[in-house]
């Protein structure tokens, strides 16, 4: 199984479906976010899960904890296998997030019309600072100074873990201290993944593939290095290839 997901960052499906066709099955695992869930929402989802693809739901959900066990419920009918969660909604967000994707995994199908077939068992990662918070902004928001933003990354963490989460999204280059700090078990999910030489867009804290894997990342998250390459099947292999050999 691949640890490669795709971003699938369009405003449209039919954008998204024409690069999941372009790369068959060079890819199995595609992240649907905001913008296109807004627009396509269960449908798209739906669809990809037809195309055999794992799908990565990536809503960063926020609200009171029966809120967010209910949202957690509808994603994993849709077949959804990873859900973000922002670790700032608390503990008891967190595990009710965590009870609510267990008993979808555990709870015989008694809605079958609209639980596909196979559903993986949906695991929760949590967000934890937003990578576009400046330190400033952070301290604003907080209301309080000075914020040290890797101790607060390293705090949420650890309270993201103690709710009993399946994993946390982070940059590149805290992989390796939260490997460290989390242990073998939690999922380390990562985004700003770029190749060597390629173009960092608006991503500041970047990593190779290689080096966000040997960092102890189990999945990296891709999106413009393989969407907006001239070749994105290319691309990908590319990506294959450097992952194969480290
Ligand atoms: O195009 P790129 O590879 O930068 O896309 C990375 C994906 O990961 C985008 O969907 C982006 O929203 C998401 N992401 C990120 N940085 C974070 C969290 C999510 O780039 N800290």
């Amino acid at each position: 199984m691949s640890r490669v997901i795709i971003a699938l960052d369009y405003p449209h499906p039919t954008q998204a479906l024409e690069l999941v066709d372009r790369l068959g099955d060079g890819a199995d695992f595609y992240k649907v976010g905001l913008e296109l869930f807004t627009r396509a929402g269960a449908p798209l989802v739906e669809e990809l899960r037809r195309r055999g693809k794992r799908v990565f739901l990536d809503l960063k959900f926020h609200d009171i904890p029966a809120t967010v066990a209910g949202a957690v419920r509808s994603a994993s009918r849709l077949g959804a296998e990873f859900l973000t969660v922002h670790a700032a909604g608390g503990r008891a967000m967190m595990e009710a997030a965590v009870e609510a994707a267990g008993s979808v995994a555990d709870a015989p199908v008694a809605d079958a019309a609209d639980t596909p077939a196979h559903a993986p068992p949906v695991r929760i990662l949590a967000v934890t600072l937003l990578t576009s918070l400046s330190r400033e902004e952070v301290e604003r928001t907080l209301g309080r100074a000075p914020v040290d933003p890797t101790h607060e990354v390293a705090r949420l963490a650890d309270l993201a873990v103690g709710a009993g989460v399946h994993g946390v999204v982070s940059s590149p280059l805290e992989v390796e201290s939260l490997r460290r700090r989390l242990g073998s078990d939690p999922l380390l999910v990562t985004p700003g993944i770029r190749l060597a030489g390629g173009e960092a867009h608006d991503q500041a804290r970047i990593a190779t593939p290689e080096q966000a894997i040997r960092a102890g990342a189990d999945y990296l998250v891709i999106g413009r290095a393989v969407t907006g390459a001239p070749d994105p099947s290319r691309a990908l292999a590319e990506i294959h290839r450097t992952l194969e050999a480290t």
